[in-house]
């Protein structure tokens, strides 16, 4: 079978529940937080990503805006046994797309100490400090901000909006 990665939103609660379960599994277990824990009240408002290969869910994030400029990123994880192959990458790349499709200026993500080298390949720079979780682990809180040919791209879509408004 050919091997193709798909990332996506989740489409049936089978697969959101895979979802919540390789959180849970990549980024509470280990700390022996119960389940549940990989969870907040901003599911609903959020767009969620999951990266599919033969129909197994390997990875997933999470974007939440913060406000009108500013997204955030929550529970990016990918399987342990498909680590180091580009899923987060892909996860991200679709990530970055959905966001400047939605005018976000900045992306911020509370990085673990373990993934600040992936952010920084992707761009991401520490802004300071994150928050300290179960005990051990610290966070660094980092930021991308997109270019400015994307926020010219936003006042041509805002412009052209308006063209088509006062149109009849
Ligand atoms: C961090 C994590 C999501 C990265 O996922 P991944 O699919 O292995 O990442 P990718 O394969 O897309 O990596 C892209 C690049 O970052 C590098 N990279 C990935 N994880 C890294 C790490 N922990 N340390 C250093 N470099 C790392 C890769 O080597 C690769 O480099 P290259 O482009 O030079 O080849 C994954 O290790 C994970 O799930 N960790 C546990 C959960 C976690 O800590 N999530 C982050 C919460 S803030």
């Amino acid at each position: 079978m050919q091997d193709i990665l798909i990332i996506r939103q989740p489409k049936h609660r089978e697969e959101y529940e895979a979802m919540y379960n390789l959180r849970w599994v990549c980024l509470r277990k280990p700390w022996n937080q119960p389940k549940g824990s990989e969870r907040d009240n901003g599911e609903s408002n959020a767009d969620q990503f999951i990266a599919v290969l033969h129909d197994k869910v390997i990875g997933t994030a999470r974007l939440h805006k913060i406000n009108e400029n500013v997204g955030q990123i929550r529970y990016l994880a990918v399987d342990e046994s498909y680590r180091k192959k580009g899923v987060a990458s892909k996860i991200l790349e679709a990530i970055h797309l959905t966001a400047k499709n939605k005018f976000i200026t900045y992306l911020i993500i509370n990085a673990r100490e373990t993934a600040i080298k992936f952010f920084e390949k992707k761009g991401y720079k520490i802004v300071g400090e994150g928050p300290f979780l179960f005990g051990e682990i610290k966070h660094k809180k980092m930021v991308i901000q997109f270019g400015r040919s994307d926020l010219r791209m936003r006042s041509i879509i805002e412009n052209l909006k308006k063209t088509l408004l006062t149109e009849d």
